[in-house]
C-alpha cells in the first residue's frame, strides 16, 4: 500500500532551512542550519550521535556543524545546486518522521521568483528549482524522503499572510514587508489584504552574514572556533555572557568581539533603512520578517518614526514564512477563509486570556 504522502513547508534559505508541518492538528517547526562539507565523516564514537553522510551523483558530502571548511551556501546559485538538495533532505530528516514519499512547498528569493522586467513569475527558475529537488540523494546507512512533488513560492511576502488578514486594513493600505535573511534583503509592498503586490525589491549584498563574517574574523583573532554556525549563535545570543564565555577561548577579547558585532549591526541597520526609504517612502505599515529582523527593528522604527506602533516585528520572525506556507497549504480543501477563521479564533483566545 502506498503510504499517505506527507506535506512539508520548507523555507530553504541560504543559511538555514526552516521546516514546518502539521502533526495531530498542531503546527511544528524546526530550523536546520546549512553546514556541509565535502567527503564523509567517520562513525561517531557515541551511539546517540548520528553521522549524516550523503552522496549525490557520486559526490560525497557530510553534515558538519562546526567545520571551518563548510561549503558556501550564500550565493544565488545555491538555490539550484547539490547543496540545496542536501540542505532540504537533511532538514526533513531532522523532523523525526519516518522517511517516505513527500510533497514539498519551497521558496525562491523574490528576485529569482519574479522576472525583473515585468514582475511576472520566472517559470524557468521555478522549474529549475523543482527539478533540482526531485533528484536522487543517498544517505549512507539510512533512508531519505522521496520527493514526489514540489511547489515553489516567493520568499518573504507570504510570511505576513495571516497577520494581514487579521489586521483590519482597508484596500488602500500599503504594507511594506522587509525580510532580512542570511544573505539577502528582500522587500515587497502589499496592497490591502493581499489584493495586490505593487512592487518588489531584492538585494543579494545585504544580509546578516555581514555581521557573521565580522564576528567570524573577530573570533579567529581570539583563537576560537569561527565557523558560521558558532558565529551566528553568538549573534543570536548576544545578551548571553555565559555562552560567550564558552565559545570565546581568549576571554580578554570578549569586549572587542562585542564591539565589532554591535558596530556591524548598526551598519546593517543603516543600509537596510537607506534601501527601504528608496524603495518605499511612505508605507502605511511595515512588517519585519527573517532571522535578521530583530537586529534592524530599532533602526527601522527610528527611520519611520511617524508610523510608531505600525512598525511590526513579526513574531517568530525567522520561522514565520515556513509556518504561514504550512497553514496556507495545509489542506487543499481547506480554504484561505478557513485558515484565517482558525487564526482569528486563536487570537480571540489570546485576547480572552489577556483580559483575565
Ligand atoms: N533572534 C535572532 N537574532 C539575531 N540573529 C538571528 C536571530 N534568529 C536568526 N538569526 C540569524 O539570522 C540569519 C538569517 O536567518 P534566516 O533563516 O532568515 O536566513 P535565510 O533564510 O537562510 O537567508 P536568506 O533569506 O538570505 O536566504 C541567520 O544567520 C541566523 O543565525
Ligand atoms: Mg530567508
Amino acid at each position: 500500500m502506498e503510504m499517505a504522502k506527507m506535506k512539508f513547508a520548507v523555507d530553504d534559505g541560504s543559511t538555514n532551512v526552516k521546516v514546518s508541518w502539521l502533526e495531530a492538528g498542531e503546527i511544528k517547526t524546526l530550523v536546520s542550519p546549512n553546514s556541509f562539507r565535502k567527503d564523509w565523516k567517520s562513525a561517531a564514537l557515541r551511539k546517540d550521535k548520528k553521522v549524516s553522510n550523503y552522496a549525490i551523483d557520486g559526490m560525497k558530502y557530510t553534515y558538519d556543524a562546526t567545520s571551518d571548511k563548510a561549503l558556501e551556501t550564500t550565493h544565488v546559485d545555491y538555490q539550484y545546486d547539490d547543496l540545496n538538495l542536501l540542505a532540504v533532505h537533511h532538514a526533513l530528516l531532522q523532523t523525526g518522521k519516518t522517511p517516505g514519499p513527500v510533497t514539498l512547498v519551497v521558496t525562491l528569493p523574490i528576485t529569482e521568483y519574479y522576472q525583473f522586467e515585468d514582475c511576472q513569475k520566472n517559470e524557468a527558475n521555478i522549474e529549475r528549482k523543482r527539478r533540482n529537488l526531485m533528484r536522487d540523494i543517498v544517505l549512507n546507512k539510512g533512508e531519505t524522503f522521496r520527493v514526489v512533488d514540489v511547489e515553489v513560492m516567493p520568499e518573504s511576502l507570504p510570511a505576513v499572510l495571516s497577520t494581514l488578514m487579521d489586521s483590519n486594513c482597508n484596500e488602500f493600505t500599503r504594507s511594506l514587508v522587509i525580510d532580512l535573511g542570511g544573505t539577502t534583503l528582500d522587500m515587497g509592498v502589499i496592497v490591502g489584504e493581499f489584493d495586490d503586490v505593487s512592487a518588489i525589491y531584492g538585494n543579494n549584498e545585504i544580509g546578516v552574514s555581514m555581521v557573521t563574517n565580522t564576528v567570524r574574523k573577530a573570533l579567529a583573532f581570539a583563537d576560537s572556533d569561527s565557523s558560521y554556525l558558532v558565529a551566528n549563535e553568538l549573534i543570536r545570543r548576544r545578551g548571553d555572557s555565559q555562552f560567550a564565555g564558552e565559545v570565546i577561548n581568549d576571554e580578554s577579547q570578549i569586549a572587542m568581539i562585542y564591539e565589532r558585532m554591535d558596530a556591524k549591526i548598526a551598519e546593517l541597520g543603516k543600509q537596510v533603512v537607506t534601501e527601504a526609504k528608496k524603495f518605499a517612502k511612505n508605507p502605511n505599515r511595515i512588517y519585519l520578517v527573517g532571522g535578521g529582523a530583530s537586529l534592524i527593528y530599532d533602526a527601522v522604527k527610528e527611520a519611520y518614526a511617524t508610523l510608531g506602533e505600525r512598525v511590526i516585528l513579526v513574531e517568530n520572525a525567522q520561522l514565520a514564512l515556513a509556518q504561514e506556507m504550512c497553514l496556507y497549504h495545509a489542506d487543499d480543501a481547506h480554504s484561505e477563509a478557513d485558515i484565517s477563521a482558525e487564526l482569528a479564533t486563536q487570537d480571540a483566545i489570546v485576547e480572552h486570556e489577556a483580559n483575565e
